[in-house]
């Protein structure tokens, strides 16, 4: 999916499918930090859809794994910087307000991963700011689904049809004893011509309780809560401390 059908994303998920969820963000932020927000480091920021409609209200730094998914983010947000790099060992050398990671942070499949992607994000805050980690589950509220979408080409005609993608994704849980779940996506892609290909993708994504994310992000230094977002979805909003961290 972030490979070689990168360049299909923005037809899974339409950036303009993004408006709520980034003005929640913003609220959060808000009422986490302790200071002036400005700046904001995204971790795995995919195609930059949550990231083109923040940009109105912060600076933002976009940093994703995956090439070819920078520069989709590129075709959307083209003044914005764009830096490759793996969450749990990036080193920028400079701080920040903010820190985000969205959807990303569910590729984060063990502890030892977890606690490097949140210490990614507490080497680069400045004392005060704040970071927000948006899993798509935690272990207490992971439930087995099938959802489905995808969308045509906004860029007008193709022969005989616009250029496509639909999708199924099915969640499971394989071993309900371990620290991942799995989710697969049978994906039909209409190219320009008409002709249809499909894609099986498997992503192997991070499933932890609640209190192990808590554990984790104070042992990295971090004041940290939790909430519940407006989708229902568990949230964590880590604080660094404006002293020197007590881990
Ligand atoms: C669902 S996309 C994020 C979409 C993004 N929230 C948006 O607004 O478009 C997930 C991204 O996580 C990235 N990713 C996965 N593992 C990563 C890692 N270890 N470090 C950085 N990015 C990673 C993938 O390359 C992919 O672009």
């Amino acid at each position: 999916m972030y490979g070689d059908l990168a360049p299909w994303f923005h037809l899974l998920t339409p950036p303009g499918e993004y408006e709520d969820e980034p003005a929640e963000i913003l609220t959060m932020l808000r009422e986490g930090i302790d200071g002036r927000l400005e700046t904001l480091l995204e971790l795995g920021s995919g195609g930059g859809n949550v990231a083109s409609v923040l940009r109105s209200e912060l600076r933002l730094t976009l940093t994703d794994l995956s090439p070819a998914m920078l520069a989709l983010s590129r075709t959307i947000n083209p003044d914005l910087e764009h830096i490759s790099g793996d969450m749990r060992t990036l080193r920028l050398g400079r701080v920040f307000d903010a820190v985000l990671i969205h959807d990303a942070i569910c590729y984060m499949t063990t502890d030892s991963d977890l606690q490097a992607a949140m210490t990614t994000a507490f080497e680069h805050l400045r004392p005060g700011g704040v970071a927000i980690l948006e899993p798509d589950y935690v272990r207490e509220t992971f439930e087995p689904s099938t959802d489905h979408g995808g969308s045509d080409s906004p860029d007008g005609p193709g022969r005989p049809l616009p250029r496509g993608l639909r999708y199924l994704e099915w969640v499971s849980d394989p071993d309900p004893t371990d620290s991942t779940y799995q989710v697969d996506y049978a994906i039909l892609v209409r190219n320009d011509d008409g002709h249809i290909d499909i894609h099986h993708d498997q992503h192997v994504e991070g499933l932890f309780s609640r209190s192990t994310w808590l554990r984790l992000l104070h042992d990295v230094g971090f004041d940290a809560h939790d909430r519940v977002d407006d989708q229902d979805r568990v949230v964590f909003v880590a604080r660094r401390p404006m002293g020197e961290p007590n881990r």
